[in-house]
């Protein structure tokens, strides 16, 4: 889905060949002072704009928690080097985090505004991270998945799924990405050619998207990892 917004923008402002002008839209895709992309939301002029930041406050807040947060654990993360891929890599913020602990993450976003704002929030942040962090257009596949240490899956899951409320940034990124259809198809292929470790980001109550029983799982207050180990005779 092409997101259809008001562009603010410059006429040769790279980031209008991802995205449809749609002069009745609620949001409007434009640049602050510091020459940095952001959505405005014209229904909430004062909340904040919806920004990219792989190294901003919330990712900085995640990375000092260390190996023993959620998402560290969930991807068997110890010390580097430590290869992880990123099927959805969404506001980048697990991606940032991973680099930021030391991994060295491949992060694929398949919605092309957000691969467009990621690529530049890339080259302006991941430099500060600890780790690497490449980002790409698109969808990663077995050949990718199957290299790597860990894959990290966090879909956008249909509304009716979510026990809690995701949270502000999700449900507005929801509305200008819409949701993820595929989420089952998704797993199958990923169970079908398994990676060594699948990390899938689960809604903590409520009704879910069943997929299957995890080998592992790592429950936090607002966020559940399941987690799935290749089987030996899968090697
Ligand atoms: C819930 S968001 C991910 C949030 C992300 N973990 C973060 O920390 O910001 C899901 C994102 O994954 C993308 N996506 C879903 N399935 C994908 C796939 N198979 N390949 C590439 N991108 C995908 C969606 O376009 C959406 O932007």
């Amino acid at each position: 889905m092409v997101p259809r917004l008001r562009l603010e923008l410059e006429p040769g402002d790279a980031l209008r060949a991802v995205c449809a002008e749609a002069a009745d839209s609620p949001w409007i895709l434009t640049r602050g002072a510091d020459g940095v992309a952001e959505l405005r939301d014209a229904r909430a002029p004062r909340q904040r704009p919806l920004r990219i930041e792989l190294a901003g406050a919330e990712v900085r807040r995640r990375i000092a928690q260390g190996r023993r947060g959620l998402l560290p654990r969930a991807l068997g993360f110890r010390k580097p080097p430590w290869r992880v891929l990123d099927l959805t890599a969404g506001l980048g913020r697990d991606a940032a985090t991973c680099a930021g602990l030391g991994m060295e993450v491949l992060a694929y976003e398949r919605q092309p505004l957000l691969a467009a704002l990621l690529a530049e929030a890339g080259e302006r942040d991941a430099p500060q991270l600890r780790g690497a962090l490449r980002i790409r257009a698109g969808s990663a596949g077995p050949a990718e998945w199957s290299s790597v240490d860990a894959v990290l899956y966090d879909p956008m899951y249909p509304t009716a799924a979510h026990g809690a409320a995701p949270s502000l940034e999700l449900q507005r990124l929801r509305e200008l990405v819409g949701e993820d259809a595929d989420v089952a198809a998704t797993f199958a292929a990923l169970r079908a050619q398994p990676p060594a470790r699948l990390a899938v980001k689960r809604p903590p109550r409520g009704a879910r998207v069943e997929l299957a029983p995890p080998d592992v799982a790592f429950d936090g207050g607002r966020v559940r990892w399941a987690v799935y180990l290749r089987p030996p005779e899968a090697h």
